[in-house]
């Protein structure tokens, strides 16, 4: 396993004992537990309208700036791409939301509430962000049904037998995500046999099934056909406004394809955003070209 993988399997997991622990604590504890829990994690408040406030922050790594009191804030429903070229600090920017890296100094919030800076990396995904890395992590030897149930289980039911009863709504909820990521007819083939394309939807529908407000996705057509990656296109526009994205990618005609000439992008560059604006407009500003778009 690469690296990548191994880190995604591990979020993964400690997501799933964070949960088990919630259900743990409830059953024992009744509802004082589970109130405390959610005292402590938050209500996150999207009554501003801001789903994501990055703000100053800084990560360095001995001595070097990956972030440099970089700013951002995401709207909720919004889907924002960010652009930027190697090492310009947008995978240490998600690192930063999701909790796997600590800023040295600077605010992150979830809403206008949730201080994602005091949150671990599984509470940060219980609260509602979805954190997609670039290589998928199915579960090969599952089904395409079986990976979707796995990752909306909570934990008595991934322990009693794997696949026991499931609510409708439940049921519901896998047959919308199945629909939605193009796999309604793939629901049973096993997810080692699907294309890589198809790996990459089902991951992004196991994010789904759990109902993230935020999601990030980093270089998520990386690998992909140019017909997948049109489909991909099309998937992240249906999401839109249901949940608010935050797409990394280096693919222009993707980029181009999910701003439909109208949304603004961010320019990241040496851990600053360097230009925000329409696509047509960062493409055209001197500065972009230079660091990126003109290479
Ligand atoms: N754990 C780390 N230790 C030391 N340096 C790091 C670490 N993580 C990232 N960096 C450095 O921080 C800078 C930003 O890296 P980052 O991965 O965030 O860039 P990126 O914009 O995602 O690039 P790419 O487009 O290649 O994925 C790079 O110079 C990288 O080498
Ligand atoms: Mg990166």
């Amino acid at each position: 396993m690469t690296p990548d993988l191994m880190e995604q399997g591990a979020q993964r997991r400690a997501a799933y004992e964070a949960k088990q622990q919630t259900q743990r604590s409830t059953e024992s504890g009744g509802r004082d537990a589970s109130y405390g829990r959610i005292a402590r994690l938050g209500v996150p408040d999207f009554t501003q309208g801001v789903a994501l406030y990055v703000d100053d922050i800084t990560v360095s790594f001995d001595g070097f700036r990956a972030l440099n009191k970089l700013s951002l804030t995401v709207n909720v429903g919004e889907l924002r791409c960010i652009i930027g070229p190697n090492g310009a600090g947008k995978t240490t920017m998600m690192d930063c939301i999701t909790g796997k890296t600590r800023p040295d100094s600077g605010t992150v919030s979830f809403g206008s509430t949730i201080d994602l800076l005091r949150l671990t990396e599984p509470e940060i995904a219980q609260v509602g962000i979805g954190r997609k890395f670039q290589k998928p992590t199915v579960y090969e030897e599952l089904s395409v049904f079986e990976n979707l149930e796995l990752a909306l289980a909570d934990d008595r039911r991934v322990r009693a037998s794997l696949f026991s009863r499931l609510t409708g709504e439940q049921l519901d909820r896998i047959g919308q995500t199945l629909t939605t990521i193009h796999l309604k007819d793939d629901a049973q083939r096993t997810a080692g046999l699907l294309s890589h394309g198809q790996k990459q939807w089902l991951e992004i529908g196991m994010l789904l099934v759990q109902d993230p407000k935020l999601l990030l996705l980093d270089e998520p057509v990386a690998g992909m056909t140019d017909e997948e990656t049109e489909r991909t296109a099309e998937l992240f526009l249906s999401l839109e406004g249901k949940h608010s994205l935050v797409v990394v990618e280096h693919d222009m005609k993707f980029v181009d394809q999910l701003t439909e000439g109208r949304k603004k992008v961010t320019v990241l560059h040496e851990g600053s955003v360097l230009a925000e604006g329409l696509l047509s407009e960062v493409q055209a500003n001197e500065k972009v070209v230079e660091v990126y778009l003109g290479r």
